[in-house]
């Protein structure tokens, strides 16, 4: 027996198999078209995309490994979080999907907190533009024909799972990411809802991630050579895919990840929000667990933006900075190409270079760019702690941590040990595919969600503590100044 996780992202759908020992046996991937930026700050994509990927990706595996693949008993999804994908009445795709790095609606964010002042209360989270509800709140005011229309919101990996199964259902970790979830109880919120206007009915039927959510259609199992039934798991929201990839899942247990957003991520075993900080407080995605996270929204993807202006691959300036680091510089990056959610909650934000000099190099610039990322996760650690979260045991995950700087800057910065596991895929496609085995098989997933072997452990470096220290205090206090300054 098998299970298949797929990783819907933005940039493609990842396909994993593992066995019933949750040993990897296969890997494939298809590219998505790429989200497009209509105006400055949005943030789009076809649907149909995500579909064609997971059909391409999955195809793939039945050339390479038709035998492993035929044994499926179960699959599980993850997927980028928010993304508001509008349906009408046919299950027909009403515009592009709106997705989670979109900053257009921080105007609904303060027109539906002053609606509903309980909102932060309820949802346990600050209205932010990257969150689904404020999307539908823009699409009422923007597009008022299209708004009308909509008989389902779906997040995007269920919308893909409606095209495996038929069914319209979510999971919680994704759910909690919408605004319209009571996080504490587990259950739609009737009033977070009316908020836009919205009501259960617009909304799928919601299962725990680890629990099975549907079947996949006939067709679909016969085209992949599966036999008897096949459970599709509720699954999980990238993040919480990620956090059952790596095993963290108990409280205290966390991840780091440097990917285009960074996240700050923690297991808490109740429900702990903190809205003052900005901190994302989300269901995960096994029952009676909850988890935080701190998200920044340009981390790898701020080296990928020096890299675009540059001209320099982004593995070339991490390595030029590397061979040239002696401590903190005397450029300060402020990493906000996006604007920032924690701790700062301004999609308008935008990021800036200070203390340049004629000396300036782009290794100098890339040190900056990393030590910039790092003091944003530091921010993000500031306003866990704040909420009475203790961080136990990290994880490094993401195309950043490639860099061993990198790693090296951060946990210097968090003052605590970053473990980096061997290599291989521990991310949200293993996740999901322990969720599928979990579901189709009724496992407890303490005992499925295992950690990864440890490549290496990152210490901080005691003798730049006290330098970041002092630099970190420069880098909070140009936020400020620097945010007066756009006025
Ligand atoms: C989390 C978030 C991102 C996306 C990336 O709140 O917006 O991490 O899930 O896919």
């Amino acid at each position: 027996m098998t299970y298949l996780g797929l990783d819907i992202g933005t940039s493609g759908v990842k396909v994993m198999l593992i066995d019933a020992n949750g040993r990897a046996l296969a890997e494939a991937s298809a590219p998505a078209v790429e989200p497009v930026r209509p105006r400055p700050g949005w943030s789009e994509q076809n649907p149909a995309d995500w579909w064609s990927a997971t059909l391409g990706a999955i195809d793939g595996l039945r050339q390479s490994h038709p035998k492993e693949l035929a044994a499926v008993k179960g699959i599980g999804l993850s997927g980028h979080m928010h993304g508001a994908t509008l349906l009408g009445e046919n299950d027909d795709v009403l515009r592009p999907c709106i997705l989670w790095n979109d900053g257009r609606s921080a105007a609904e964010c303060a027109e539906m907190e002053a609606a509903l002042p309980s909102l932060r209360n309820l949802a346990g989270n600050i209205a932010m533009p990257g969150f689904t509800a404020p999307k539908i709140a823009w699409v009422r005011k923007n597009e008022p024909e299209i708004y009308k229309k909509i008989s389902k919101v779906l997040l995007p990996k269920a919308y893909v799972r409606l095209l495996l199964t038929g069914e319209h259902v979510e999971e919680m970790s994704d759910a909690a990411g919408t605004l319209w979830l009571d996080v504490a109880r587990r259950d739609w919120s009737d009033e977070l809802l009316g908020v836009t206007g919205l009501t259960r009915q617009h909304m799928p039927r919601l299962v725990e991630g680890s629990a099975s959510s549907a079947q996949l259609k006939s067709e679909l199992a016969a085209r992949w050579g599966m036999s008897g039934a096949v459970i599709v798991a509720g699954g999980a929201g990238d993040n919480a895919a990620a956090a059952c990839g790596i095993g963290a899942i108990r409280p205290g247990e966390g991840f780091v990840s440097l990917g285009t957003s960074g996240v700050l991520f923690v297991s808490n075993e109740k429900f702990s929000p903190n809205t003052d900080g900005a901190v994302h407080a989300f269901c995960h995605a096994i029952p009676d667990t909850w988890h935080q996270m701190g998200v920044i929204l340009s981390a790898t993807d701020s080296l990928n933006w020096l890299s675009r202006i540059t001209g320099k691959k982004q593995a070339a300036l991490s390595g030029e900075a590397e061979s040239q680091f002696t401590g903190p510089g005397e450029a300060i990056f402020l990493p906000y190409l996006s604007g920032e959610r924690t701790p700062h909650n301004n999609a308008n934000a935008r990021g800036s270079f200070v203390g340049l000099s004629q000396s300036t190099d782009t290794a100098q610039l890339a040190q900056a760019v990393m030590e910039g990322v790092s003091f944003a996760m530091r921010d993000c650690q500031r306003v866990l702690s704040d909420a009475g979260t203790r961080i136990n045991r990290l994880l490094a995950v993401g195309g950043g941590s490639k860099s061993t700087l990198w790693l090296k800057m951060l946990a210097t910065n968090l003052k605590m040990e970053i473990a980096l596991p061997e290599d291989g895929d521990f991310g949200g496609a293993l996740g999901a595919a322990r969720l599928g085995l979990c579901a189709a098989e009724n496992a407890d997933p303490a005992q499925v969600m295992s950690m990864p072997p440890i490549k290496t452990t990152i210490a901080p470096d005691a003798s730049l503590s006290g330098a970041y220290d002092q630099q970190y205090q420069r880098y909070r206090a140009l936020y400020e100044g620097i945010e007066e300054a756009r006025i």
